[in-house]
């Protein structure tokens, strides 16, 4: 048996034996990037290096990401897919490329010394080519040289092999490598091409040579680059021998708590086990988010409604297995417990994460009363009905307005000897969906990760309105979040109070000064410590490499950041405050421009 723990190790120690530095995984929430909600991937924090900027740890890194994908919440509870995982990559810079890469990734796979996997049931995809890259012959030259039968390699369409985090940002061809998870050994010609069912993906190893920049535009990028990404989860799975990632110890435990506090047993009805599964990977996802350094209370906005999404799902669910009232802090707690010490900001926010998910469930029950009362008051009306037949658009009110699920609404009507007109009801839907939909795609359109000269010109004007609203405010004012669009900035940063006309005035002022004092922003690598000791300030809770970059800009301001920035603030053109508003309690949201 090898657990999850036992497996990040050993990830991490195979690559440091290749010459890989260890950096430290990141925030579920990016910094600076207003293009996506959620880190999805461990190459994510990584984008500004693999367009080009250097990396304080240098040209191979190595690490272990938590990440989330909310693409499909409503496929969740089948046996592979997962709202929250965990990545576990590799990264080269500009270093090695795809023979390396393949030998490393067949090596630890294998060798008696690492995970020892059968090669018989490993196999691969690679890209078949198209217009914008040929077909990539040359990853399956390097997996025949290291040993992968010719019948054991399938080539795939972009669809399947061309990785891409966003619309736009850095992409490439990959290779991805599938164990067997059906029975006995793979029969010949058996792939992924062949046989999809009986193949589950474990690493994908993406070859990324290009950035997107808009539809039609793909731009070389400056290096060759190699970014991987393991899933932990479905690898555990292969190596003790499942089928199923809820069948391994990252799960057990979580389903354990869920059956004690249902008196359900799992395995005994195939549509309760999937409201166990549901409810186990809902409340991880919701404890990871609100336990994360710069964690999101659930809400109607952004991230903080996808928690509460996810947790109004599980308490759902947690009603069709038969319980009545709160029970997310159990498992909660057993997912504080396994996962604290490979992400121990989950211990240091216990407290909060309790508490969200307790009030959560409470108001969530409150609107299902509500959802209630409300239905009965319907009642007598649609009891005239001859036909029996509650409107879908009434249904559709319920759920639009009280957040009222559709299948309680069923089984409200179906109590009364009443049918809800689902067709009537899915097209309202629908219709919601798509307007929805719009909304989150707008979230996209900026692309990932916007290296554009305004977002850029805008970081470097973050700083300098930290430094601004330190003088003007005092020391304890420390940034609580940024978010940056090509159109303007937010910076989020502990305050007690409203800022009074006059504070944002001087700030403003502050900031035109230094822009017009054309002062040369550079940039160093140091030790953390090094850097914290020569005054610069960095993000309290925010995890760092033990080599950092500081920016300083003039004599003025100095921070540690990722970058990039402008050369000089000069370039800035003119810093206009629009609005100074609360954001959450003792927080204060700035609202800028550049013009
Ligand atoms: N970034 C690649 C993925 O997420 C490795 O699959």
């Amino acid at each position: 048996m090898i657990t999850p723990d036992q497996l990040r190790t050993k990830y991490l120690d195979f690559f440091k034996s290749k010459d890989h530095a260890v950096i430290s995984g990141k925030s579920l929430l990016p910094e600076n990037d207003p293009t996506v909600l959620f880190t999805t991937a461990g190459m994510h924090p990584l984008v500004p290096y693999l367009l080009g900027e250097s990396h304080p740890a240098g040209k191979r890194l190595v690490d272990y990401q938590k990440c989330v994908r909310t693409g499909d919440i409503d496929e969740v509870g089948d046996p592979a897919h997962l709202t929250c995982f965990e990545m576990l990559g590799n990264w080269s810079l500009g270093d090695y490329f795809k023979k390396d890469s393949i030998a490393y990734s067949w090596e630890f796979l294998t060798s008696g010394d690492w995970l020892a996997l059968d090669p018989r049931k490993l196999s691969v995809t690679v890209f078949m080519g198209d217009d914008n890259a040929p077909r990539d012959d040359e990853s399956a030259t390097h997996w025949k040289s290291v040993g992968m039968p010719d019948d054991r390699i399938a080539y795939l369409p972009a669809s399947d092999n061309w990785w891409a985090a966003g619309p736009t940002g850095p992409c490439g061809p990959d290779t991805e490598i599938f164990y067997w998870v059906g029975d006995g050994l793979p029969p010949a010609g058996s792939n992924k091409g062949t046989d999809p069912a009986n193949w589950m993906e474990i690493w994908n190893n993406v070859f990324m040579q290009f950035n997107r920049v808009d539809e039609r535009t793909l731009v070389k990028l400056p290096a060759q680059n190699v970014d991987t990404g393991m899933g932990l989860e479905r690898t555990v799975t292969v190596l003790n021998g499942k089928t199923s990632v809820y069948q391994t110890e990252i799960f057990q435990p979580i389903i354990a708590a869920i059956e004690h506090v249902s008196g359900y047993a799992y395995g005994t009805d195939p549509a309760k086990d999937a409201s166990v599964r549901i409810i186990a990977d809902h409340v991880r996802a919701s404890t990871f988010i609100i336990g994360d350094p710069k964690g999101v209370s659930p809400s109607n906005v952004g991230a903080g409604y996808v928690v509460r999404r996810l947790i109004r799902r599980a308490v759902r669910h947690g009603k069709k297995l038969g319980i009545e009232g709160s029970f997310l802090a159990g498992p909660a707690m057993i997912v504080i417990e396994r996962f604290g010490g490979a992400y121990p900001e989950l211990v240091e926010n216990r407290a909060r994460v309790l508490k969200e998910l307790e009030r959560e469930e409470a108001k969530f029950l409150e609107t299902l009363q509500k959802g209630e009362h409300e239905f009965e008051k319907m009642l007598p009306n649609l009891l005239r009905n001859p036909q029996k037949i509650m409107s879908g658009r009434l249904a559709f009110k319920l759920y639009d307005t009280y957040g009222f699920p559709i299948e309680l609404t069923d089984e409200l009507a179906s109590e009364n000897g009443m049918k809800v007109n689902r067709p009537e009801f899915d097209e309202a839907f629908k219709k919601h969906q798509e307007l929805s939909r719009a909304g989150a795609e707008q979230t996209f359109k900026g692309g990932l990760a916007d290296q554009s000269e305004q977002t850029t010109k805008y970081h470097t004007a973050t700083h300098l309105l930290q430094k601004a609203l330190r003088m003007v405010l005092g020391d304890h004012v420390a940034q609580k979040g940024s978010n940056i669009t090509v159109e303007r900035m937010r910076f989020d940063f502990a305050h007690p109070a409203p800022m009074t006309a006059d504070e944002v005035a001087r700030v403003q002022a502050i900031v035109n000064e230094q822009i017009a004092r054309d002062l040369p922003v550079t940039m160093e690598m140091m030790g953390l410590e090094d850097a914290k000791a020569s005054g610069a300030t960095a993000l309290f809770g925010e995890k760092y490499e033990s080599v950092v970059k500081v920016y300083t800009i003039g004599d003025f301001s100095k921070e540690v950041c990722g970058g990039p920035h402008v050369e000089r603030t000069g370039l800035l053109g003119k810093f206009v405050i629009q609005k100074e508003q609360s954001s959450s309690a003792g927080v204060r949201r700035i609202r800028a421009v550049l013009e």
